[in-house]
């Protein structure tokens, strides 16, 4: 059976680091609050003239380093993301010629807000299955900074800028959970719960980019009980228990809802990884940044079984189930 078989990861945060001291000198909060309530001590800001493209095609330089391939050994290249360049052309495609690729291979974007990693990793990994491409990249990158009310203190304080990396490649496995790759996907959305989590603008109805507007409590009590059922429901597709999992990465929404979320389902805080304090919310970009520090400090280990999920605006919600 045709795996998609993790191949290299790579991370880029923007160099500007935002304190939540310094965000107390600009709006009424506190280092305290966000603490608390939230787990984060800091965000990266890109720079003026730094574009979500050049954040996607830092992580995937790296990626494509550790995992020995050029550009232009890809297939296909999904970038997640909610804050593209321009409205078009898919910031995939900005990526692809920046990384120099020139072998006419296929990119696009996904969008399923922070849902987005997971959604882009199913899509490549069906590409990869059914045997339309032996390689993809899929990068999950944002710059949140831009769609962000910076007088709204309940959700500017929660989001930050990055881009994380993955490189898949064609592998064959047995069809057992023992197999290299990724073993299962699961995606949802529920378009009724727009007004929850969405962004006040768009080409078809403002004509302007607008800003994030969220239901933080409500957000909140959907995060907790979607992204646990998804895991569930991976974990009974794959016939596999909690303690099976080595580690648990799960979208960096907020460190209360990462607790809750493991706390439910059983993983203890050992074998969860947690980004959220020095990297915030990045969206999309959040998973694979996650995975990619836990590889780099050898916590990930191949032959572990990495569960990862996610919940975003739509609301979009989604797990997935590989074996490193
Ligand atoms: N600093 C200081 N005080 C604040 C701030 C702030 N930055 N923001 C809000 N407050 C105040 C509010 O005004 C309110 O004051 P009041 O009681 O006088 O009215 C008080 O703090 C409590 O506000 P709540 O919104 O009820 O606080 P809550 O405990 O719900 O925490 C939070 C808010 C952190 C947004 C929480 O609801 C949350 O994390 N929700 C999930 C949202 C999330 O993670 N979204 C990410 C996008 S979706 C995703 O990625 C899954």
């Amino acid at each position: 059976m045709r795996r998609s078989v993790v191949a290299g990861m790579g991370r880029y945060l923007p160099e500007r680091i935002v304190t939540n001291a310094e965000l107390a000198g600009r709006i009424d909060t506190s280092d305290e609050w966000i603490r608390e309530r939230s787990g984060i001590t800091q965000r990266h800001i890109a720079a003026d003239g730094e574009f979500t493209s050049d954040l996607a095609t830092h992580a995937a330089r790296q990626a494509l380093a550790a995992a020995g391939m050029a550009p232009d050994d890809i297939g296909l290249i999904v970038v997640a993301t909610s804050t593209p360049d321009e409205t078009f052309p898919a910031t995939a495609t900005v990526v692809q010629s920046k990384l120099g690729c020139t072998n006419d291979s296929m990119g696009f974007d996904v969008q399923a807000v922070c849902s987005g990693f997971v959604f882009a990793l199913a899509t490549a990994d069906n590409f990869i299955k059914t045997g339309q491409v032996d390689t993809a990249l899929v990068i999950g990158a944002e710059t949140f900074s831009r769609i962000l009310d910076w007088n709204d203190r309940g959700t500017c304080v929660l989001f930050g800028d990055g881009a994380g990396a993955m490189v898949l490649k064609a592998g064959e496995g047995e069809g057992t959970s023992e197999d290299r790759g990724v073993l299962s996907t699961h995606l949802h959305s529920d378009g009724n719960l727009h007004d929850l989590l969405y962004v006040d603008g768009g080409p078809s109805s403002t004509g302007e980019v607008g800003v994030l507007r969220m239901e933080g409590r409500e957000v909140f009590r959907h995060a907790v009980s979607k992204m646990s059922a998804v895991v569930v429901e991976a974990l009974e597709a794959t016939g596999l228990k909690a303690e099976d999992v080595n580690w648990f990465v799960p979208h960096q929404a907020n460190k209360r809802i990462i607790d809750g979320t493991a706390r439910k389902l059983g993983v203890g805080a050992e074998r969860v990884v947690v980004t959220i304090d020095v990297h915030a919310n990045t969206s999309a970009a959040s998973i694979p940044l996650a995975l990619s520090v836990a590889v780099d400090d050898a916590r990930i280990k191949q032959g572990d079984l990495v569960l990862i999920e996610a919940m975003g605006g739509g609301l979009t919600w989604g797990s997935g189930i590989l074996r490193w």
